[in-house]
């Protein structure tokens, strides 16, 4: 019976109650009463008692507390300020950690999932060049057009791509054909837009080229309505991957796309990319914004972490779309609450989850590259305070990286025209079932 025996045995060790030592045992015992409760002394080590056990239930509770309340960022441990992280690091460290994308950046999937050839290096590279063309445009200041970094996308995206001909629809002043001049001297070019760029000149700076068929004015003909088959013959261009297609006229993106397919064009760039709740016009982001892509995909709940974090943001970055913004009515939250708006917002359909779906479903069907330009820099360094830096790729010249951004000549830009990025894309498509 050794379990008996044991019992028995603990129970007869008594405190000593030596007379010469008595007032230390009585001391001794009430210490040893008190510890005790706290741990007691087995055999095999120390075990907690009745109040070791409390405590260790409150210092769990307590841990339990802090873990969620950290979770749901209601406390903020303070480690650096509150504005270094919207911006990223200030530290001037490279590679810094940031938060670009904590709401998370959804992108277009395309077929082979293939990619653009130019590298960050490229860019960088891309950018010494522009910055000192840039400087000599004829219009400087373009409110309503293309800002620096669209400028820089175009510019870049189409030395490289070398076409023989571009096509631009929305001409506006004509800054943007100013660009496509300075990337291809000797491409032609054909200029789609209501309103002939000359018309602008009585009012103050506009471009007009000298080289470039403009269907304006009374020749304007929508984009969807060229008999493009007939124009290109005239031309003899018969590789239409030599072509590239620019559009910048605030028309629903699935349109363009449907009726560019149609014409068998494979290179188009988009100026106005819109972010999912925001916008004149249905886009490639509204898209493919879908929950089975990472990032995508949004939850209306007004107490939810995507509220939270989008109201948060809303302090900082104008262009940001809180959650009251973002959902319409049954918490729709793709295009543009529900809509799928086109010809700058002049008609805004609305469309179904379903619909919608489809609609990415198709894209991923035609899509053989899907780019977004980064932003030229980041917003410490620009300073443009407009679109959210948590709802794009990250920055060419990532912030921190000033000596940089100042060697590239943008320091010297005024910060205004860094205030209208859109992500622009550059997209290479094919028919259905087509592999490039
Ligand atoms: C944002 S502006 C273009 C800015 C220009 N690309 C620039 O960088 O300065 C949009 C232009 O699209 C033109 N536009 C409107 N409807 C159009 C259409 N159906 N086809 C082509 N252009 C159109 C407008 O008249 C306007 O000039």
């Amino acid at each position: 019976m050794p379990e008996i025996a044991g019992v028995l045995s603990s129970r007869r060790i008594l405190p000593s109650t030596n007379s010469f030592t008595g007032e230390e045992d009585s001391k001794k015992q009430r210490h040893i009463t008190f510890w005790d409760k706290l741990v007691v002394n087995g055999g095999g080590g120390i075990k907690l008692g009745f109040i070791g056990k409390c405590i260790a239930v409150i210092l769990f509770v307590l841990l339990l507390v802090f873990i969620f309340a950290r979770s749901r960022g209601m406390i903020d441990c303070g480690s650096y300020p509150r504005l270094s992280r919207l911006y990223g690091s200030d530290t001037g460290d490279e590679g810094v950690g940031f938060e670009f994308g904590s709401l998370g950046v959804p992108w277009c999937r395309s077929k082979q999932g293939k990619t653009v050839e130019w590298t960050n290096e490229d860019l960088l590279k891309g950018l010494e060049e522009f910055v000192p063309i840039y400087e000599t445009r004829p219009i400087k200041n373009n409110m309503f057009g293309m800002g620096f970094d669209h400028s820089f996308g175009l510019w870049f995206m189409t030395r490289w791509l070398k076409p023989v001909l571009m096509i631009e629809s929305g001409a506006f002043k004509g800054h943007s054909t100013w660009v496509l001049r300075q990337a291809m001297p000797m491409s032609d070019i054909i200029s789609l837009s209501p309103r002939h760029p000359e018309k602008y000149l009585t009012k103050g700076p506009a471009y007009v080229d000298a080289n470039c068929t403009y269907l304006s004015g009374k020749d304007f003909v929508d984009f969807g309505s060229v008999n493009w088959k007939s124009l290109l013959k005239k031309r003899e261009i018969s590789d239409l991957s030599k072509v590239l297609v620019f559009f910048d006229d605030h028309q629903n993106e699935l349109k363009r796309l449907k009726q560019a397919l149609k014409a068998g064009f494979q290179n188009l760039i988009f100026e106005d990319n819109y972010d999912t709740g925001t916008g004149d016009h249905y886009s490639f982001r509204q898209i493919c914004d879908q929950s089975y892509i990472k990032g995508g995909g949004h939850i209306c709940f007004k107490d939810g972490d995507e509220a939270r974090i989008r109201s948060e943001r809303k302090k900082f970055w104008e262009k940001a779309v809180d959650i009251e913004e973002l959902c319409g009515k049954r918490d729709a939250w793709w295009g543009v609450r529900g809509q799928m708006r086109d010809n700058f917002n002049h008609s805004n359909r609305v469309i179904s989850y379903a619909e919608h779906f489809q609609n990415s479903r198709f894209i991923e069907t035609i899509l053989d590259v899907y780019w977004e330009l980064p932003p030229v820099a980041g917003p410490s360094l620009t300073h443009q305070t407009r679109y959210d830096p948590a709802r794009v790729s990250t920055p060419i010249v990532e912030d921190g990286r000033f000596n940089l951004f100042q060697k590239l000549g943008l320091s010297k830009l005024e910060a205004s025209t860094f205030n209208g990025y859109t992500q622009m894309i550059y997209l290479q498509v094919s028919a259905p079932n087509t592999k490039r």
